[in-house]
């Protein structure tokens, strides 16, 4: 009997005592739209798809190894991403989650400064801090763009080693920054300029003409670092899987203070299976656009201002204080982002699935009437 079919027998669960059908089915099936409380998650920019169904059965299938170290189960993701991305596996270094692998490139590469805009994703700020590293953090412009213009000038009165990070698009604002304008700025930039680029939400983004990816700076410039990750369009934020695509060079140093292993095998062959499923980012990319335009539809019904999204959450504007209308968001059983200084009068909504979307938008209709929108 092949393995697949053993489990699908439901042989191996009755092996186990437990009831044959219900284990590896459940083992098999889709996420769960609630957490156990009943809550839904509206916070941390997750994918409310949860992992591929070729994921779940790769990870089933890997338990056979998972006794082993994930040499063997890494190097494939790696040759895989190169293939995607058009480099060589030497240009690609993983990590636990695109967090470390940022963590990585900050530590070791921001020696003078480290220059952000904000607000922005925090974590890239908070790995220069045990540093005493200088983080200079340059206000987004009015459209919510990078205020490209000013962050070039804090570079330019720094000397040496400068780390300048571009999540685009932009957490919380969910908003772009145009990939044209970037480019300007690469092209004139000094080899000791390190440009971080997060692209976490690439996928979601790519729709927009002023946006694409900084990857074709990586071949010929060793100071452009772009940095992806498995946790959003790929629905595997808890399998902890994120890479950078940089020059080698850039890579081998990186590469030298990482720790070993840093992959875990589980998330290697789910990333594989994901890579190799052709139809999965177009259906996360689907289905985020179905239940972003339920919540945009919403919010303009009841004509509460939102900032443009390009990835899988927005922000809108509040009425009254933001942790009590987070509190009173979570006592209805919606758990929406944290305060994001300095803009204290709106909120970050991720987005669960279209029909969870409604229902959310049913609690907005409701907040109006109280006032809180
Ligand atoms: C812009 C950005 N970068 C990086 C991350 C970290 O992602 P992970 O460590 O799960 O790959 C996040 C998570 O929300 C993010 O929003």
């Amino acid at each position: 009997m092949e393995r697949r079919d053993f489990f699908q027998s439901g042989f191996a669960a009755g092996l186990l005592g437990l009831g044959g059908t219900a284990v590896l089915p459940s083992v098999l099936s889709a996420s769960p739209r609630r957490l156990a409380d009943g809550s839904v998650r509206l916070s941390s920019n997750e994918n409310p798809l949860g992992i591929s169904p070729a994921a779940r059965t790769a990870i089933v299938e890997g338990l056979d190894l998972a006794n082993r170290y994930p040499g063997a189960s890494k190097a494939p993701v790696v040759d895989a991403l190169a293939a995607k991305h058009g480099v060589a596996p030497k240009n690609i270094l993983m990590g636990n989650g695109s967090t470390e692998v940022n963590q990585m490139f900050v530590q070791l590469f921001a020696r003078v400064r480290l220059v952000t805009a904000h607000p922005t994703y925090e974590d890239v700020g908070r790995y220069a801090a045990p540093f005493a590293l200088p983080v200079t953090q340059v206000p987004l412009r009015a459209d919510y763009s990078h205020d490209l213009d000013r962050m070039k000038e804090v570079v330019d009165r720094s000397s040496g080693p400068t780390m300048v990070y571009i999540c685009n698009p932009n957490n919380p604002t969910a908003t772009v920054t145009s990939s044209a304008e970037i480019d300007s700025w690469i092209a004139s930039a000094p080899d000791n300029v390190y440009f971080l680029m997060d692209e976490a939400y690439y996928e979601y983004a790519e729709e927009d003409p002023s946006y694409w990816s900084a990857l074709k700076w990586v071949p010929d410039n060793p100071n452009v670092i772009v940095v992806r990750t498995f946790s959003k369009i790929f629905g595997m934020a808890g399998m902890r899987l994120g890479y950078a695509v940089a020059h080698e060079d850039t890579i081998g140093r990186v590469g030298a203070i990482a720790s070993y292993n840093n992959t875990n095998h589980f998330a290697c062959v789910a990333a594989l299976a994901s890579l190799q499923d052709d139809a999965l980012v177009e259906r996360s990319v689907d289905v985020n656009a179905r239940a972003r335009s339920v919540l945009e539809d919403a919010l303009d019904e009841l004509d509460i201002e939102r900032l443009p999204s390009r990835t899988n959450f927005l922000m809108h504007r509040i009425q009254g204080d933001l942790r009590s209308y987070i509190d009173r968001m979570k006592e209805r059983g919606w758990l929406v982002g944290r305060p994001f200084p300095p803009m204290l009068s709106y909120n970050r909504v991720s987005f669960a699935l279209p029909e969870d979307m409604a229902r959310f938008a049913e609690t907005l209709r409701d907040f109006r009437s109280h006032g809180y929108v």
